[in-house]
C-alpha cells in the first residue's frame, strides 16, 4: 500500500488551524524567520511550499536570504538571529541546511561548513529553534526530553503512528535506518530506540545492507541515493519510509526504487508525496507549539 502523506498532512493541517484561531484570539500570531541561502535552489524551493502551507494554516513564515559567498552578510546572518531571538513578536527561527553538492561548492571543505553550521545554529534561542538545530535541544533528545523533534523526525514518527496506530507498536520492531546525520538518522534512531525498537543505524561505511534490510520489519532511508533500495532488499512484510530526496532531471526521486517495490511490500511513501508533506506540517507544528510555549512563559 502507497502511504498518502497529503492526505495525513491535511488531517493535522486542520487540527493545527484550529490551535492558531485559539492563539489569535489572544492577539498571539505565530511567526517563524527561515533563513535560506541564495545558492541553494532546492532549500528555497522547500521554504516556498512551507510559505504557502504556513500562509493556509495562519501563521506566517519568513524567508531572509543571505550569500554563502558575501562575508558581511554571513556576519550579518549572527546579528540578525540575535535581534530575533529578541523579538517577541518571532516564535520560531530556523536555518535551511543546504544539501551536500551545496555545501562543496560554497565551502572550501565539509569542515568548514561543519564549523559554519555549528556557529551559527547555536546562536538560536532554544526555545525559538522549532528545527531542532540547536546542540542544546539535540542533547534533550539524547537525554529522552525533546523540547522540539527535528520536523522531519517527526513526519516519520507520523507515518509510522499512521501505520500502527500506537507507538507501543514499536516493542521489540526490528528498525533499520539508512542515513546517519545529526537532523534526521540519528535523531530518529534515539527516538525510536527509546520507544522499545531495536534499531540498526547505517552509513556509507555500512556493509552488506541486504542482510540487514531484508529482515527489517520497518527500513527508513534518509540518504538521498536513488534507488539505493532495490527489490531485493525488502520482503514481503517491509515497511518502507523513504524521506531522501534527490533531484533527477526536472523530477524530486526518493531512495527507493519505488516502482519496482511498491507491489512487493506492506506499506511504502512515495516521493514526492509521503514524507515531504508531514515534514511540512510538522515545522508548523513546533512553530505553533514555540508560540504557544513563549507566550505562557
Ligand atoms: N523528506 C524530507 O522532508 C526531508 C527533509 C530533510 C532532508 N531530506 C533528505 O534526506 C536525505 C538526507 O539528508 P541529510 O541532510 O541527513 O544528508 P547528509 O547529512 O548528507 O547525510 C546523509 C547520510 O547518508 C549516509 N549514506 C551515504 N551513502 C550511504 C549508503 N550508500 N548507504 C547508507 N547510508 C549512506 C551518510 O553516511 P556517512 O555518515 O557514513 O557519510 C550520511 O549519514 C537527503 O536526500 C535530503 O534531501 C528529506
Amino acid at each position: 500500500m502507497v502511504v498518502n502523506g497529503k492526505k495525513l498532512a491535511n488531517q493535522v493541517e486542520k487540527k493545527l488551524k484550529k490551535r492558531v484561531v485559539g492563539l489569535k484570539k489572544k492577539s498571539i500570531f505565530p511567526k517563524c524567520i527561515s533563513f535560506v541561502a541564495t545558492q541553494d535552489p532546492e532549500g528555497n524551493f522547500y521554504t516556498k511550499l512551507k510559505k504557502e502551507a504556513a500562509f493556509r494554516t495562519g501563521i506566517l513564515l519568513k524567508k531572509v536570504s543571505f550569500s554563502f559567498k558575501n562575508p558581511k552578510q554571513l556576519k550579518g546572518l549572527s546579528k540578525l538571529i540575535s535581534r530575533f531571538n529578541g523579538d517577541k513578536k518571532v516564535h520560531g527561527l530556523m536555518i535551511q541546511k543546504p544539501a551536500k553538492e551545496v555545501i562543496l561548492k560554497n565551502f572550501k571543505t565539509i569542515n568548514h561548513f561543519q564549523n559554519f553550521w555549528l556557529e551559527t545554529t547555536n546562536l538560536i534561542n532554544p526555545e525559538k529553534d522549532v528545527d531542532c538545530l540547536t546542540s542544546q535541544n539535540l542533547g534533550r533528545l539524547l537525554i529522552g526530553q525533546p523540547r522540539f523533534l527535528p520536523a522531519t523526525v517527526a513526519a516519520i514518527i507520523k507515518i509510522i503512528m499512521g501505520i500502527f496506530k500506537s507507538l507501543e507498536m514499536l516493542e521489540g520492531k526490528n528498525i533499520v535506518i539508512l542515513g546517519s546525520s545529526p537532523i534526521l538518522g540519528k535523531p530518529l534512531a534515539l527516538f525510536l530506540k527509546d520507544n522499545g525498537a531495536t534499531v540498526t543505524l547505517c552509513g556509507s561505511k555500512t556493509k552488506d545492507l541486504l542482510s540487514l534490510t531484508k529482515v527489517a520489519d520497518i527500513i527508513v532511508s534518509c540518504v538521498g541515493h536513488p534507488k539505493l533500495i532495490t527489490k531485493e532488499m525488502v520482503g514481503s512484510k517491509s515497511i518502507i519510509i523513504d524521506a531522501g530526496t534527490k533531484k533527477v532531471g526536472q523530477k524530486i526521486v526518493g531512495d527507493a526504487d519505488f516502482e519496482n517495490i511498491k507491489d512487493k511490500v506492506v506499506y511504502i511513501t512515495p516521493v514526492p508525496g509521503g514524507v515531504g508533506p508531514l515534514t511540512v506540517i510538522s515545522l508548523l507544528e513546533n512553530i505553533v507549539l514555540a508560540a504557544e510555549n513563549l507566550e505562557s512563559a
